[in-house]
């Protein structure tokens, strides 16, 4: 069972994405969910063509 106390690292790259590092439970804007492990990144330049994650678009 995930310890509700459990640390979560979110990491702001310099002109670049949100970098939430461990295991994360997305919900999508339908309701879906995604699960992903280890490091997840959240656009925040709003040029993704892969809401909410960064495309490397933020470089273009
Ligand atoms: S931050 Fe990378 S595409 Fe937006």
């Amino acid at each position: 069972m995930k310890k509700e106390t459990e640390n979560t690292k979110v990491e702001v790259l310099e002109n670049g994405p949100l970098m939430v590092h461990g295991s994360t439970t997305i919900v999508h804007t339908d309701g879906s969910t995604e699960e992903k492990q280890r490091a997840t990144a959240f656009c925040r330049c709003g040029k993704t063509g892969n809401i909410p994650f960064c495309d490397g678009s933020h470089n273009s």
